[in-house]
């Protein structure tokens, strides 16, 4: 199985510092964090960049969709503390620099998701050097082209909800965890997946009672905003 803190830094630390930049990276490392996950796009030019929305309006000073803008227009607006949104490769320097595990999301935009993981990959693989980087998406696309350009390194499947054919899926895309929302997931789902020999996490979870629960159900490890609450 695979081995995961329990927790796992959310967008960074993303109640702490604006998500997915470096400050919230940094931050999570300063609170003790062992690992942080994050989301990646591309930019119009083809660069991966770590970003959650599709639309620059709730995280930015800048407005309408991402992957219509270059990196350089991109660079030029205010992610929030004066931060810019950074590239995988700035993220993933300063991960290795902090000794923080990652977990790399492919956030694509519609029917990007096969370019998006061969872009992603093609940057992870040529700067990370440690322990390799758990790839996750809710994208099929963007799981099998990970599994085709980089094999070895451990895929999650993302769900909201489990769906019934999750086996199929995780067959499909050689995964080794599923990541599911928190409240869709049963005790009886946790067992499953396990007994299949699946890592179980689950996002996202803020309050220290419920992390406990999920914890003693055989999840094991969870995606929180404010990680300090848990650690
Ligand atoms: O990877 C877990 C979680 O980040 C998935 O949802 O929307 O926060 O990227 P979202
Ligand atoms: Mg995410």
């Amino acid at each position: 199985m695979l081995t995961l803190p329990p927790v796992i830094g959310h967008r960074g630390a993303c109640a702490h510092a604006p998500e997915n930049t470096l400050l919230s990276f940094a931050r999570a490392a300063d609170l003790g964090c062992a690992m942080v996950e994050f989301d990646v796009r591309l930019s119009a030019d083809g660069v991966p960049i770590v970003f959650h929305d599709d639309t620059l309006d709730r995280c930015t000073d800048g407005r309408g969709p991402v992957g219509t803008r270059t990196l350089a227009e991109l660079k030029r607006l205010d992610a929030g503390c004066g931060q810019t949104i950074p590239t995988l490769a700035e993220v993933l320097a300063l991960c290795a620099a902090r000794g923080l595990a990652v977990n790399m999301e492919l956030k694509p935009d519609r029917g990007a998701g096969a370019a998006t993981a061969r872009a992603a990959l093609e940057v992870a693989a040529g700067l990370w050097s440690g322990v390799p980087p758990l790839v996750s998406s809710f994208d099929h696309d963007a799981l099998g082209v990970a599994r085709e350009v980089m094999p070895a390194w451990p895929r999650s499947l993302l769900v909201e909800r489990l769906p019934a054919q999750w086996p199929d899926l995780v067959r499909r895309f050689g995964c080794v965890a599923v990541a599911a929302y928190h409240r869709g997931l049963s005790a009886a789902q946790v067992a499953a997946l396990n007994a299949a020999g699946l890592t179980v996490l689950a996002y996202t979870v803020n309050r220290p009672g419920r992390a406990r629960r999920l914890w003693n159900r055989g999840v094991t490890a969870v995606f929180c905003d404010a990680p300090e609450r848990l650690l």
